[in-house]
């Protein structure tokens, strides 16, 4: 393979399935996931200096400071563990933000490969976040009607309970929409004019989904080794 990192964004609303297909890329193409609302959550649970910045942004469904995101996502993008790529899911998230990254990875002489941009509309995004459940141990996601759990409000995977997390109440998952509409749907120009756009319909199975991000990817692998 002629392309030597693979350092991805994925971008999309809310409820879109960044972290569904985020979870399988990192299995996929073994490479370091970093997700901000993850990191975000984890330091909320531990009230760490950035969880207690966080916290109150979060659960009114507000994005979080600029400056209180962008020293955490700069600092993993230069770790050795992501010297062969990284996925970014979460981040940027405002054009700030997206300066930033390009600034900070143009210091390491590095850019992004592309950006993914996974495209549901406003009313799926509603439907979905409805009805996920996220186990509070660690995490893992279902979603009741699309892919529910085999016993009630228990995870599959580690047996712990499954709850409904502060920002998916209906009105808070508006707001999120909102915020998405007009902070960071501007990026999709902004990386449209950077040729770095990918766009993924993922009005579909998760399956499928993966799927077309696979095809993306081997379509960006074909044209890296044109370009040589
Ligand atoms: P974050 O956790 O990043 O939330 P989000 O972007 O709103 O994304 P979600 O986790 O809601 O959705 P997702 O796209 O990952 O979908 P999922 O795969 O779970 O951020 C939370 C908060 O942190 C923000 O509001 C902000 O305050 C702060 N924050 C984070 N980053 C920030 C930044 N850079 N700057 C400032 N603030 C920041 O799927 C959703 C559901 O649908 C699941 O139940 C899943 O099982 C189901 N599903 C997935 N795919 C499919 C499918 N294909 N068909 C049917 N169901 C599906």
């Amino acid at each position: 393979m002629a392309m030597t990192e693979l350092n991805l964004v994925l971008l999309g609303p809310p409820g879109s399935g960044k972290g569904t297909q985020g979870e399988r890329l990192q299995e996929d193409l073994r490479l370091p996931y970093y997700a901000t609302g993850d990191i975000l959550r984890a330091a909320v649970r531990e009230a760490t200096e950035l969880g207690r910045a966080a916290r109150e942004h979060m659960d009114r469904g507000d994005l979080v400071p600029d400056d209180v995101i962008v020293g955490v996502i700069g600092e993993r993008v230069d770790s050795t563990e992501a010297a062969d790529g990284f996925i970014l899911d979460g981040f940027p998230r405002t054009e700030p933000q997206a300066e930033a990254l390009e600034g900070r990875l143009s210091e390491l002489g590095r850019g992004l490969t592309a950006v993914l941009l996974i495209d549901v509309s406003d009313d799926e995004a509603v439907r979905r976040l409805g009805g996920r459940r996220t186990c509070v141990e660690n995490g893992h996601v279902f979603q009741v009607d699309f892919n529910p759990p085999e016993r009630d409000g228990v995870c599959d995977v580690d047996g712990s309970a499954l709850v409904v997390r502060d920002d998916d109440k209906p009105e808070v998952v508006r707001h999120r929409l909102d915020q998405y509409h007009d902070k960071t749907e501007p990026l999709v120009g902004y990386y449209d004019g950077h040729s770095l756009l990918r766009r993924i319909d993922g009005a579909a199975t998760p399956d499928e989904v993966a799927e077309r991000i696979r095809r993306t990817l081997v379509t960006l692998r074909l044209e890296a080794d044109e370009a040589i």
